[in-house]
């Protein structure tokens, strides 16, 4: 199995007040945290996106990000994985489950997810509109792995954004599965996230 890696740490980090790429966790920058566990899950060659030392230019979205990475990469791939440097207590253990369910070679594309905890409510404004039935509802994070040629096209398809790249690959008709997440694979989305994942790490 040829397996190339993509860390996307490049976006303007609006939400935690300034960009993510070189924050530390444990003492150790998270884009390098995510390129040891890329290495670690078999990726023989990886590519962070973002300003850091031997990284690549980001884009505009995460899916400009992303096709920047893969440009990098260049053809000849079978798979890749992608996975945000935002996440910086995603396991081994959790990276190999993607890397294996791929490795079976059925589908274009493995996604962790974990159940979805809270109540979800329909709002508009102030007012609650209805309840969303949450059984059917899986909360996505990465690292996701893809066939490097249908993510390919599936990047060239459309040119409308999307929150990661099973997105992509899900409008342009792809199969996408899921394998079980973990719930402490956290995001560094806010300030106060880092605290909680220094805590957990
Ligand atoms: N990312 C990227 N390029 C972009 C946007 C996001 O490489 N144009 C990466 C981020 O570095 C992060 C991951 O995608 O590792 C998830 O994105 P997010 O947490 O939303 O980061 P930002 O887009 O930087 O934050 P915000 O949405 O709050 O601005
Ligand atoms: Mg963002």
């Amino acid at each position: 199995m040829s397996l190339g890696g993509i860390v996307v740490a490049a976006g303007r980090g609006e939400r935690f007040g300034r960009t993510k790429a070189g924050v530390e966790v444990g003492g150790i920058p998270m884009w390098q945290r995510a390129t040891r566990l890329l290495e670690a899950a078999g990726a023989g060659r990886v590519v962070v996106v973002g300003e850091v030392p031997g990284g690549v230019a980001g884009g505009a979205r995460r899916r400009d990000s992303v096709a920047n990475g893969m440009a990098a990469l260049g053809d000849g791939l079978e798979y890749v994985l992608i996975h945000d440097a935002a996440r910086p207590l995603a396991s081994t253990t959790l990276a190999g489950r993607v890397v294996a369910r791929l490795r079976r070679g059925d589908v274009d594309g493995v996604i962790p997810v974990v159940p979805v905890r809270d109540t979800l409510k329909r709002v508009a404004g102030e007012r609650v509109e209805g309840t969303v039935d949450r059984s059917r509802l899986a909360a996505a994070q990465t690292p996701q792995g893809f066939r490097f040629a249908v993510l390919a096209a599936a990047q060239e398809a459309d040119s409308d954004d999307a929150g990661d790249e099973a997105a992509l690959i899900e409008r342009a008709g792809g199969s996408v599965v899921t394998v079980p997440g973990d719930p402490a694979n956290l995001k560094v989305t806010y300030p106060e996230d880092l605290a909680v994942i220094e805590a957990l790490r």
